[in-house]
């Protein structure tokens, strides 16, 4: 099994259609009359009434994947919580969407919290985490009454104890610490090691202050340790070890403090497949090794098995997504490569850009074809880095064809922008042959809407 981000061998064309590219679309794509459908909805007719560029999300993509959270590690132990991570992808229908699954809702901010209570999400199942949180947020947090608070500094701490003091209530907190793991994943999505923004590290004792700090503090109730090692990781081995650790360390605070965690969230991470030769872990093996591990770690240090929760983000919602676009100029250079314009860009996927993520991509009107070229789909922006896809297999293409790029369900919309003034794409839910706007498409007028003449 690959590390996601190790090199990929020179792309030839590889004459595969759309049926051979299941492992990185969504559960329900099929290939109709040529036609990419998902969801039972025929996406170049789709791409025709709603307009592109457009992220299409499958709605029994994502209900599935949360399910095989919830199956798969309660089978192991039962008391534990899927925590939906909102960063992925977020907006009312989706929050609702994950209540209605029983699962909770991980905020990463005001603004993610602001959508977790309008759409009426359960509160307690409502956890807040983020390295710098605002006094502001740490109120909003407070008064909307949100189950957890990951908490991150002892500048935070203490902040977070007096607003929950002058309230009169106990606020419960998980301390998120830094195992010293470097996950097996790209290193500006490692968050485990040592050398981090996040949290408390272990090494030199500053997670053990925090701990004995949080226990003095009158408006804070210590629940447990939080942790998140890194994102898009196909290895399991890190999370044994990043495990091994804060079990370890669990047992220190029980012997230094006499405290016992009652419970231990190991983030999320779990990658997915991208491209065609990506073997991520699946969830049913992930589970397993999270949930026993904890449970035997706890069993050698004698220790109560604790409340467990798993951060899932981009695992329940990256394949379930795509996003279409028209194919506009296409320009040959002899010798060199062929670049597939498209009515969208880094603006709504800045993934490629920012981490040289690699993507698979198809004709969606030519979806029974053979990829039988090798092409670099570009964006409209003004930067020669605006490539969403670099010189992959692909249909042969015409000006005017729906371009469908895979796996964009995750930290795609969620990171998007008005870069060049661009209008953010719509994201549309399918399901069942029917399509709806989740998110509608922006306008020029919402462009300017925090204008001042
Ligand atoms: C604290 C925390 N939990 C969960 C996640 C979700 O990770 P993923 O989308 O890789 O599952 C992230 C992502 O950055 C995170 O920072």
């Amino acid at each position: 099994m690959g590390k996601p981000s190790a090199p990929r061998p020179p792309a030839v064309p590889d004459q595969k259609t759309a049926a051979d590219l299941a492992s990185v679309l969504p559960m329900t794509a099929t290939v109709k009359d040529g036609h990419l459908f998902i969801g039972g909805v025929d996406t170049v007719e789709l791409a025709h009434e709603a307009g592109t560029a457009l992220y299409v999300m499958d709605e029994q993509h994502i209900r599935h994947q949360l399910r095989e959270y919830v199956k798969w590690t309660r089978y192991h132990w039962k008391d534990v919580d899927v925590i939906y991570a909102g960063k992925a992808f977020l907006s009312l229908q989706m929050a609702r969407l994950v209540a209605e699954e029983g699962c909770s809702l991980l905020c990463a901010s005001g603004g993610e919290l602001a959508y977790a209570i309008r759409a009426e999400f359960p509160m307690e199942r409502v956890q807040v985490h983020g390295n710098n949180k605002t006094d502001y947020e740490l109120e909003e947090c407070v008064d909307a009454g949100v189950g957890r608070l990951v908490v991150d500094s002892l500048f935070e701490m203490d902040r977070l104890s007096a607003i929950a003091e002058a309230r009169g209530v106990k606020q419960s907190i998980l301390i998120r610490v830094t195992p010293g793991i470097e996950a097996d994943t790209h290193d500006f999505i490692q968050t485990g090691q040592e050398d981090s923004k996040f949290g408390f590290g272990l090494a030199e004792g500053l997670a053990m202050r925090a701990v004995k700090h949080a226990l003095e503090l009158p408006g804070i109730d210590l629940a447990g340790l939080h942790m998140h090692i890194g994102s898009q990781i196909f290895a399991l081995h890190s999370f044994s070890a990043a495990i091994e650790v804060a079990v370890h360390f669990m047992q220190e605070i029980r012997d230094e403090t006499g405290h016992t965690i009652r419970e231990l969230d190991t983030g999320g991470g779990l990658g997915i497949a991208y491209g065609l030769p990506d073997e991520p872990s699946t969830i049913k093996d992930y589970g397993k090794v999270v949930v026993d591990g904890i449970k035997e770690h706890c069993e050698e240090h004698g220790l109560p098995v604790p409340k467990m929760m798993v951060e899932p983000g981009r695992s329940i919602v990256a394949n379930a997504g795509v996003t279409l676009y028209t194919v506009g100029s296409i320009k040959e250079i002899p010798n060199i490569r062929t670049y597939v314009a498209v009515d969208g860009g880094m603006s709504d996927n800045i993934r490629p850009s920012l981490y040289d993520a690699h993507y698979e991509a198809l004709i969606a009107n030519k979806a029974d074809k053979p990829r039988e070229m090798i092409a670099t789909v570009a964006g409209k922006h003004c930067e020669s880095g605006d490539i969403l896809v670099h010189d992959a297999p692909l249909q042969c293409p015409e000006s005017g064809d729906i371009l469908c790029v895979c796996a964009t369900g995750a930290y795609c919309q969620s990171m998007s922008s008005n870069y060049n003034k661009q209008v953010r794409p719509g994201v549309v839910f399918v399901n069942e042959g029917e399509w709806r706007w989740t998110v509608k498409r922006e306008t020029y007028a919402d462009l300017m809407a925090q204008d001042v003449e």
